[in-house]
């Protein structure tokens, strides 16, 4: 059988460390026998170096590969990324984007799938038996870069034509006044209501919960909610529970257990995503894959922690459950609930532990430790 083409990308700061410590892992689970791994550059030294995060050779390995691991990414806003830049670079037009969502959005990654477990055991649960299943639109919404500062005058008068409600910006000076778009399309929303209800409905969750704010963002969340309840329609025996955002907030933190299988579009979905995150034991836990139609990005869903760079500290575990999420999707499913198990061994046991879990073992000791119950 042919290999796996593995895009390996560690990224920043502690991706380097947690994709490390996965590595031990997946080899010791016998994936590695059938995988091959190839190195892709990705991350702020590019950026420094090249004017760009994510560079096309990077882009075409993806292109040339059936999946890619990816540790974690520095970003810094606009105006501090362009002093960063090598003197040969300064001021030629260089703009920084997050090099992750350009790859969302270039790979037609658009979905956004990131689970959040209580591993029993785990003394960072919020409560025991939170089992949260966020489904995230990943490259429409807020996140969709169309974007002005300062406007141009055709936008300003495009809007002041064609909305009432545009009268009181008519004045503002251009450069006093700045449009982020949130669009979102119909086939857009659809798919993403329409996977989050085959998952409840492989995996027996009795509801979803859509996370919007259709009261004030009555377009957008208007097309999202009527988008969710025709499919809902197609799903006997699911409930659709339509939420806001702000008040789902709450309720999370209140009641977890009450919920299962949540949908929202891209920057809810990003905001309630850390939320439940917190709830099992924080970013160190977190994982989640960016998949497309025949391509997925797998990324746990802490950044780069720049302060612990090299440490060794943090933990590995989102990133290891973030592999295990590859191998599903992968199709390695008997893999992924090995690697799956012996975490949760590991957990449970409480003998090998980052400082996040009150432990004082190293990244590399964690992975280790898991790799041994394999
Ligand atoms: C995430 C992150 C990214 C996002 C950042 C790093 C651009 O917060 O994956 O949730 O906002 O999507
Ligand atoms: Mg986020």
């Amino acid at each position: 059988m042919a290999k796996y083409r593995i895009a390996w990308l560690p990224g920043d700061g502690v991706g380097v460390d947690v994709m490390e410590a996965t590595k031990v892992v997946l080899d010791k689970s016998g994936f590695s026998d059938k995988a091959e791994y190839i190195h892709g550059d990705i991350g702020w030294e590019f950026w420094c170096k090249e004017g760009e995060a994510l560079p096309d050779r990077t882009l075409k390995l993806l292109r040339e590969t059936d999946v890619a691991l990816f540790g974690a990414i520095t970003s810094k806003p606009k105006d501090e990324a362009a002093k960063e830049l090598i003197p040969e670079l300064q001021d030629k037009g260089y703009s920084y984007f997050s090099p992750i969502v350009r790859l969302r959005q270039e790979l037609g990654l658009h979905t956004n799938l990131r689970p959040c477990k209580a591993y029993p055991g785990n003394p960072l649960n919020y409560k025991d038996g939170i089992d949260l299943v966020v489904f995230r639109e990943n490259t429409q919404g807020l996140y969709s870069g169309v974007e002005f500062c300062p406007v141009p005058d055709a936008v300003r008068q495009t809007l002041l034509d064609n909305h009432p409600k545009m009268k009181r910006f008519g004045d503002v000076p251009a450069d006093e006044i700045a449009i982020s778009t949130r669009i979102v399309t119909k086939a857009g929303c659809e798919s993403i209501v329409r996977q989050a209800f085959e998952y409840a409905k492989k995996y027996n969750y009795p509801t979803v919960t859509l996370v919007e704010k259709p009261n004030v963002l009555r377009e957008t969340g208007g097309l999202m909610t009527r988008c969710a309840r025709a499919v809902a329609a197609e799903y006997d025996g699911i409930e659709l529970w339509e939420t806001n955002i702000d008040a789902m907030c709450m309720w999370l933190v209140k009641n977890p257990g009450d919920y299962g299988v949540l949908v929202a579009e891209n920057m809810f979905g990003d905001i309630i995503s850390d939320l439940c995150a917190q709830l099992v034991g924080g970013l160190g836990f977190a994982s989640s894959g960016n998949i497309g139609d025949n391509y997925g990005v797998f990324e746990p869903t802490h950044g780069s922690a720049p302060k612990y760079s090299g440490m060794d500290k943090v933990n590995p575990m989102a990133m290891i459950l973030t592999a295990k999420m590859m191998l599903e999707w992968l199709g390695e499913k008997e893999t992924a609930d090995r690697i799956e198990k012996a975490l949760s061994e590991v957990v449970i046991e409480g003998k090998v532990r980052t400082y996040d879990m009150g432990g004082t073992n190293t990244t590399m000791e964690v992975g280790q430790a898991i790799a041994a119950k394999l």
